[in-house]
């Protein structure tokens, strides 16, 4: 028997509905929920499987979020086991953001520049690494503390990788920049990677004053002062500390010199609203799930 052509066997309105019927399967499987997740090391503290279920509730994406704990030297095995089973994208925290620069083929000029990614996506064979950490400190900065960084005089404190990674964001939005750092070489090296940004040590700070002071620093972890000059602060700066969760002694030094303070929890939010974007095309409204966060 001759094999009846597709359009001659099915009259036309049958036609139509059977390709409705065929979208409407595709559609199902796409609507299947999209795995995602973080991974560090340790990790059990992360607030990010939190954040996202909060962005995916706000805007109906539907996504699931958990947190990986990889081993110290499996971080590689860890990906290529996710992609495997098929998770779209990770979120990469301490100490894993070298790594995962060096795992991903395509890198975003902020995440080549920062030397480090902690958003990455997996879109069939490719992987692809980006970092929101300094679009998330700018837009928490300009957006929920209503600071304009165009034009302000920025001193970054510190020349580890969390100030790698905030620089050229921080450009971009047109401030001028001053790292200092305890070791000032290290200060003076990260300059040297950007046109007009200077780099030295604490000492060299003195007489001078910022309309942005931001500590992104590991001092306070240890509850350690760092060390800045009376007078920094020039008359409503704003003094941003990347750590959240208390109060540090770089914190309680600028409340007492008058400055605005703020913690890093805006921030942890704004990269995590960043990178949903990323993935889902999707920016969610960080006001309400800070404003959660902060309980
Ligand atoms: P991260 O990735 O969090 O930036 P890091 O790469 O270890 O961590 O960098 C830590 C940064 O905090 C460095 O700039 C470090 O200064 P040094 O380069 O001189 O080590 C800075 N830092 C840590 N403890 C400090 C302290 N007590 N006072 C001043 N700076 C400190």
């Amino acid at each position: 028997m001759r094999a009846l052509g597709f359009a001659s066997y099915f009259p036309l309105g049958e036609i139509a509905a059977q390709t409705a019927c065929h979208l409407r399967l595709t559609m199902h499987h796409k609507n299947m929920t999209d795995k995602y997740a973080v991974i560090g090391n340790p990790v059990s503290h992360s607030k990010s499987p939190l954040i996202h279920a909060l962005f995916a509730q706000q805007t109906g994406q539907d996504i699931s979020y958990e947190a990986i704990e990889a081993p110290l030297d499996g971080f590689a095995a860890t990906i290529d086991r996710l992609r495997k089973e098929g998770y779209k994208g990770c979120n990469v925290t301490v100490p894993f953001k070298f790594e995962a620069f060096n795992c991903a083929a395509e890198l975003s000029e902020r995440a080549q520049t920062a030397q480090a990614v902690n958003t990455l996506s997996c879109e069939g064979e490719r992987l692809i690494g980006d970092n929101t950490d300094g679009a998330g400190l700018v837009r928490d900065i300009e957006q929920n503390r209503g600071v304009t960084l165009q034009g302000r005089r920025v001193l970054l404190m510190g020349a580890g990788g969390a100030s790698y990674g905030v620089v050229l964001p921080l450009l971009t939005a047109g401030a001028t920049i001053t790292i200092a750092n305890r070791t000032a070489s290290k200060a003076v090296e990260l300059a040297a990677k950007f046109s007009g940004v200077t780099g030295g040590s604490y000492e060299d700070l003195a007489g001078m004053q910022f309309d942005v002071v931001i500590n992104a620093t590991s001092a306070g972890l240890a509850d350690s002062a760092v060390p800045l000059p009376d007078g920094i602060f020039a008359p409503g700066a704003l003094a941003y500390d990347m750590m959240y969760g208390r109060e540090t002694p770089f914190m309680a030094f600028a409340r007492a010199q008058g400055a605005m303070v703020a913690d890093g929890l805006g921030m942890l939010v704004e990269q995590a609203a960043e990178a949903f974007y990323i993935w889902r095309g999707v920016r969610p409204e960080t006001a309400p799930v800070i404003a959660a966060l902060r309980g």
